[in-house]
C-alpha cells in the first residue's frame, strides 16, 4: 500500500487489516481499517495514528509522500487503543511535533505514554489551527463514543475528519464509497454502518441527533466524511448523516428478530411455529441461535427490528447463561423503541421467562406480557399455542410500529 490522495494535498495513510475477526470481543468478519490522514501544508499535519501493530506500515504511508520528521503538528481525535498505540512510534521521527487533544484525551494519554517529553496544547470546540493555506476546526464530540473524542474539520477542503464517527468495520482496497460499485458491496457498506451503529454507538443516539444539530448550526459545508474506519464518505456524505439521523430517532424495519439459545432443543422447537404465527401476521422475521452466532451479529438483528423474542431454557430455576449474557451486553447498549417478549422449555419450576422480562424492565422497553413457557417439548398442542403467540406478538408490534411510521 501507499499513501492515497483524498483532496489536493490531504492524503489517506492509514492500514488495512484484513486478518482481525473479534475486535474486543466485536465480531469483525470483514476486518478493518485504521484510517489516518497527512495535510500537506506549511505546517505538515498528520490527523490520527494507527494501532500499535501498523505502525511501521502507517510510517511507510507517511513516507511515500514526506519525511514523517518534517511532521509539525499531530491531532488525536481519540485515544483508544486502535488509534493511539502507534504514537510513540510517531513521536519517535518527530519528537518536536506538537500534539492538540482535548482535556479529556490528555488525561487519557497519561496513562499510555510519558507525556512529559512532549508539547501537548488542549484544544476545545470552536479552537482553530491555521496550518498555512487551510485551517482547523476543532469539535468535541463527548461520548462519541469516548468522553475524549473529537473530530476535525477542514473548512478549505470542506472535509469532515470525523475519528469512530460515520466507520465501519470493513478492510477493502476501495477507500471511497464511489468505488464500492457492485450492489453487492454496496448493500455490504449499509450493512456495515448499521453494524458499527448497533454495537458501538447505540447508547449515544440523542448525543448523535444534538452533534448533527450543531454542525448544521455552524453551517459547516461538509463534500467528505473521513472517518478512522473503512470507507470514506466522498460520494454522498449526506448519505450517511441522515442514515445516522434515522438509526438515532429509532429507525427499525417491521420484522421480528427471534434470538434463542436451547439446551436439549425444545426452545429451539418452539422457534418454529412461533416463526410461522409472525409470518402469517405478514411480519418479517429472522431466527437467530445465540450459540451459532457472534454476539455483534445478535445486537445488529435486534436493532434491525422493531420486534425481538428472546427465547430462553431454564436452566436451575434461572435463564440460560448464553441468554443472560447477550441480555446483559444489550442492557449496556440501552435500545429504545423496541417491543420484546421471551418464551422457553422448562422441566422443573421454570424462572427463566420471568428473569428475561426482569432485564426487559430495567431496560425500559415495551414489552408484550405475559411470555411462554413449555413443559419439556412442546407437543402438538404447545405447537399451536406456540403459534398463535407468534401471531400475537407479531399483531403487537405492527400496532407498536405505527408510531415510527414517520421516521
Ligand atoms: Fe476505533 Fe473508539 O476506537
Amino acid at each position: 500500500m501507499k499513501a492515497v490522495e483524498l483532496k489536493n494535498g490531504v492524503y489517506w495513510v492509514g492500514a488495512i487489516d484484513w486478518a482481525v475477526r473479534d475486535f474486543h470481543g466485536y465480531a469483525t468478519p470483514r476486518g478493518t481499517t485504521y484510517n489516518n490522514y497527512l495535510i500537506m501544508d506549511d505546517e505538515i499535519t498528520l490527523v490520527d495514528t494507527v494501532k500499535h501493530d501498523f505502525s511501521e506500515v502507517t510510517i511507510k504511508n507517511i513516507s511515500s509522500v514526506v519525511d514523517p520528521s518534517k511532521i509539525k503538528n499531530i491531532v488525536v481525535n481519540h485515544i483508544e487503543n486502535d488509534h493511539v498505540t502507534s504514537l510513540d512510534d510517531i513521536m519517535a521521527l518527530t519528537p518536536n511535533a506538537t500534539i492538540y487533544i482535548t482535556e479529556k484525551g490528555k488525561k487519557g494519554l497519561a496513562r499510555f505514554f510519558d507525556i512529559s517529553r512532549w508539547d501537548i496544547r488542549v484544544v476545545k470546540t470552536g479552537d482553530t489551527l491555521t496550518i498555512g493555506k487551510r485551517t482547523l476546526l476543532f469539535l468535541e464530540t463527548p461520548m462519541l463514543h469516548w468522553p475524549d473524542s473529537m473530530m476535525t474539520y477542514v473548512r478549505e477542503e470542506k472535509l469532515l475528519f470525523s475519528q469512530d464517527g460515520f466507520g465501519q468495520h470493513i478492510a477493502s482496497s476501495a477507500r471511497f464509497d464511489d468505488q464500492l460499485i457492485t450492489c453487492e458491496s454496496m448493500s455490504e457498506l449499509d450493512d456495515a454502518v448499521i453494524d458499527y451503529y448497533a454495537n458501538i454507538l447505540m447508547p449515544f443516539g440523542q448525543i448523535i441527533k444534538n452533534k448533527i444539530g450543531d454542525i448544521q448550526k455552524l453551517g459547516l459545508e461538509i463534500e467528505m466524511i473521513a472517518p478512522d474506519h473503512g470507507i470514506i464518505w466522498r460520494s454522498h456524505p449526506q448519505k450517511v448523516l441522515n442514515e445516522y439521523l434515522a438509526l438515532a430517532n429509532g429507525r427499525a424495519h417491521l420484522s421480528v428478530a427471534v434470538i434463542y439459545d436451547t439446551m436439549w432443543h425444545s426452545t429451539e422447537a418452539m422457534t418454529l411455529p412461533i416463526l410461522q404465527g409472525i409470518q402469517d401476521e405478514g411480519v418479517d422475521c429472522k431466527v437467530i441461535k445465540l450459540r451459532a452466532t457472534p454476539m455483534s451479529v445478535a445486537i445488529k438483528e435486534l436493532w434491525k427490528s422493531r420486534g425481538c423474542l428472546i427465547g430462553t431454557p431454564t436452566l436451575n430455576n434461572i435463564m440460560y447463561p448464553t441468554v443472560a449474557e447477550f441480555l446483559t451486553h444489550v442492557r449496556g447498549l440501552r435500545p429504545k423503541n423496541r417491543i420484546v417478549g421471551a418464551f422457553g422449555s422448562y422441566g422443573w419450576g421454570g424462572g427463566a421467562v420471568r428473569d428475561a422480562y426482569e432485564e426487559f424492565k430495567k431496560m425500559g422497553l415495551e414489552t408484550v406480557e405475559p411470555g411462554l413457557q413449555i413443559l419439556y417439548k412442546p407437543s402438538r398442542e404447545d405447537e399451536t399455542t406456540c403459534y398463535e403467540f407468534g401471531k400475537e406478538f407479531a399483531r403487537r408490534v405492527k400496532e407498536y410500529h405505527t408510531k415510527f411510521e414517520s421516521v
